[in-house]
């Protein structure tokens, strides 16, 4: 029985087969040498392409065992076999007989031979050979420069945050001051009491007072949308004694939309006369003019000197 469909061994038959011709055995030679050729090119690509793999990966793999190190025995960072981390690596009598491998921008000491398995022992070893040099450390509260100092990040007391065209007060806005932020190391006040509008003086004396200011407007619009193109900040002295206020600093800024280097801050500082009670802050021409950042805007003070009779607040 003849089946309908073909078996595979029946594909060209079926398909030459289909005319009755007498070039049927030519054609079918024809075919028959086609794909002979076909299978014995097919046979010597993969031949050439094995013998290639052959003589290449040899070469390849010996090429790689050449260039890479020999696996170490350990690896340490160097800097934590330095009895002083400031130390030259190279110039240290021990790290220096070690490979030095750098990984990630981090110098690792690496022994592979015997002679470097030693060298990194010893290294290890001589860690505990004699206490580290105990280098004191600081913070603010061990100066004594001075009786008095302090040095505070200056706030706003209200920031919207719409960054429309800032609105210039009627009056000088006053920058707040608040409780010291122990994640400022420098932040601090001894002698001296913080107030929400300055530092308020405890004790008489000749002053050093800065302060310093980064304007930057809060803003999307360009300064010359704005209503004035300079901005001013002001230290302001309150007196206990006369109940008047004065400005006893400025530093001003002129917004430009072309220019670069709006980072720069202005800074300013002078020596006054300080009674006790007499409250010291600064004002801005508006909030929204002004980049609160620790780093930038800020103000501080320093005695330098007080009369032989210290007078103080009664
Ligand atoms: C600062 O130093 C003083 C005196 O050594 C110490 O009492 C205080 O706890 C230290 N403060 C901080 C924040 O480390
Ligand atoms: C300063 O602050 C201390 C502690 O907060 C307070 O006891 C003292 O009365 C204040 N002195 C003045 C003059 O405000």
């Amino acid at each position: 029985m003849k089946s309908a469909l073909p078996d595979s061994g029946d594909v060209l038959l079926y398909f030459s087969g289909g005319e009755k011709n007498t070039n049927k055995g030519k054609n079918l030679r024809w075919i028959a040498l086609l794909l002979s050729l076909t299978a014995f090119m097919t046979a010597a690509a993969l031949g050439a392409f094995l013998l290639f793999i052959c003589t290449q990966v040899p070469q390849i793999s010996s090429l790689q065992h050449e260039h890479r190190d020999p696996s170490p025995f350990a690896c340490l960072p160097c800097v934590k076999l330095l009895r002083d981390p400031s130390d030259d690596i190279s110039a240290d009598l021990l790290l220096k007989q070690l490979d030095i491998r750098v990984t990630d921008g981090r110098e690792d000491c690496c022994a592979t031979s015997s002679e470097q398995i030693t060298a990194l022992l010893e290294s290890v070893v001589r860690l505990n050979d004699s206490p580290q040099p105990v280098l004191p450390s600081y913070n603010v509260t061990n100066f004594n420069f001075s009786p008095v100092s302090a040095h505070k990040m200056l706030h706003a007391e209200i920031l919207p945050h719409d960054f429309g065209i800032p609105e210039f007060p009627e009056s000088p806005e006053v920058c707040e001051l608040r409780d010291d932020d122990p994640r400022y190391g420098v932040e601090h006040h001894r002698g001296v009491n913080i107030t929400r509008q300055g530092l308020k003086i405890l004790h008489g004396g000749l002053y050093y007072i800065y302060a310093s200011i980064q304007f930057r407007p809060q803003s999307r619009y360009p300064c010359k949308d704005f209503k004035y193109q300079t901005f001013a900040a002001y230290v302001e002295k309150r007196s206990y004694q006369s109940h008047g206020s004065q400005n006893i600093l400025k530093v001003s800024h002129t917004c430009c939309d072309q220019c670069r280097n709006t980072q720069e801050t202005r800074f300013t500082g002078g020596v006054f006369i300080l009674h006790p009670g007499d409250v010291v802050g600064v004002k801005v021409v508006g909030y929204r003019l002004v980049q609160f950042h620790p780093a930038t805007t800020y103000m501080g003070l320093a005695m330098l000197g007080a009369p032989e009779s210290d007078s103080s607040v009664e």
